[in-house]
C-alpha cells in the first residue's frame, strides 16, 4: 500500500519525465500493449525506435518472471505508435500492489490512453480447447487486495471509481471482428484473478466456475483496475494455455503454459497486429 502519497507521485512523475526525455521530440504513443506469454515476438515485428531496460528507468521494478524480458519499447506497429511492455510485474513475485502497477501510472500520466493487456490463463469453461483466446469482458478478484487500497492520489483518479465497464465494449467488438476475419477462435469471458504463485486447487476451480469465471490467471486485474481508475480504455485478452486444475487430466505445469503460449504465438501476434491496425 502507498505509504507516502507525495513521494509515490514524485517517483511516478520522475520515471515519466525520464521516458519522455528519451523520446526526444517524439509524441508519446497513446497505445500500450503488455506482452503476456507468447506475445514476445511482437517486440521483434515492431519497428522499434526506443528500447529501455526496466533497470534504467528510475524506480521501475525489475521483472523476475520467466520469459519476461524487462524492456519498455516504443515503436511503430501496424502504422501506429505504441509502447510495448516486454515483461510485467506480478504480485506473486513479492511486489506490493502499487509497484505492480507503477508502470501504468507512469505511462498514464505521460499520455497513454489505451491499454492492451494480454496474458496466459487456465480454461474453466469445459468446452475450451487450448490454445484458444478469450476477450476479457469482466473480471473478479475477491481473494486479492485492491490495488487502490490506501491513500487515494487524486491525480490518478477518484476514491471510489466505478467498475461497471472496466473493459471497453467497443474495443472488445473490434477484437472479435479481427479474430473472426483471421479465423482465430476467440470468445468473450470472465477472468478470475488469483494471487498465485501456486496454481489453483480443483476445489478452488469448482468454486470459481460456480462464481461465473471462464478462465483464471495471476495477472491483468491489478493493471486493469489501476488503468480504469485513471480513465484509460482497457482491453484484455487471455490465451488459454491449459485447462484449469481438476478439469485438466494431468498436473499443471509452467512448461505446459509456456509451450502452449509459444505454439499459439503466431496466432496471438497476428491478432494483436490486426487489432492495433484497426484501433
Ligand atoms: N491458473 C493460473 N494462472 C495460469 C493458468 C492457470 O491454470 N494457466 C496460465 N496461467
Amino acid at each position: 500500500m502507498i505509504e507516502d502519497k507525495e513521494r509515490y507521485l514524485e517517483s511516478v512523475k520522475h520515471a515519466g519525465d525520464y521516458i519522455k526525455g528519451l523520446l526526444g521530440g517524439r509524441k508519446v504513443p497513446e497505445i500500450c500493449i503488455v506482452l503476456g506469454s507468447g506475445l514476445g515476438p511482437l517486440a521483434d515485428i515492431c519497428e522499434q525506435y526506443l528500447s529501455i531496460p526496466y533497470s534504467d528507468i528510475p524506480d521501475f521494478p525489475r521483472s523476475t518472471a520467466p520469459g519476461h524480458a524487462g524492456r519498455l519499447i516504443a515503436g511503430n506497429l501496424s502504422g501506429k505508435d505504441v509502447f510495448m511492455m516486454n515483461g510485467r510485474f506480478h504480485y506473486y513475485e513479492g511486489y506490493p500492489m502499487e509497484t505492480v502497477v507503477f508502470y501504468i501510472r507512469v505511462l498514464g500520466l505521460i499520455g497513454v490512453k489505451t491499454l492492451i493487456l494480454t496474458n496466459a490463463a487456465g480454461g474453466i469453461k469445459t468446452e475450451m480447447v487450448p490454445p484458444e483466446f478469450v476477450a476479457i469482458e469482466d473480471h473478479f478478484s475477491f481473494f486479492a487486495e485492491s490495488v487502490l487500497r490506501g491513500p487515494n492520489i487524486a491525480e490518478f483518479g477518484t476514491r471510489f471509481p466505478d467498475q461497471s465497464s472496466v473493459y471497453d465494449k467497443e474495443l472488445i467488438s473490434i477484437l472479435e471482428d479481427c479474430a473472426k476475419d483471421l479465423g482465430v477462435k476467440l470468445s468473450r469471458g470472465i477472468y478470475a484473478y488469483m494471487k498465485g504463485p501456486q496454481y489453483e486447487t480443483p476445489a478452488e476451480i469448482r468454486a470459481l466456475r460456480i462464481l461465473g469465471a471462464d478462465c483464471v490467471g495471476m495477472s491483468t486485474v491489478p493493471e486493469a483496475v489501476c488503468a480504469s481508475h485513471m480513465g484509460l480504455r482497457v482491453v484484455g485478452m487471455s490465451c488459454v494455455t491449459n485447462m484449469a486444475a481438476g478439469i485438466s487430466k494431468g498436473p499443471l505445469s509452467e512448461k505446459e503454459v509456456l509451450d502452449t503460449a509459444a505454439a499459439a504465438s503466431e496466432q496471438s501476434c497476428a491478432l494483436m497486429k490486426e487489432f492495433i491496425r484497426r484501433l
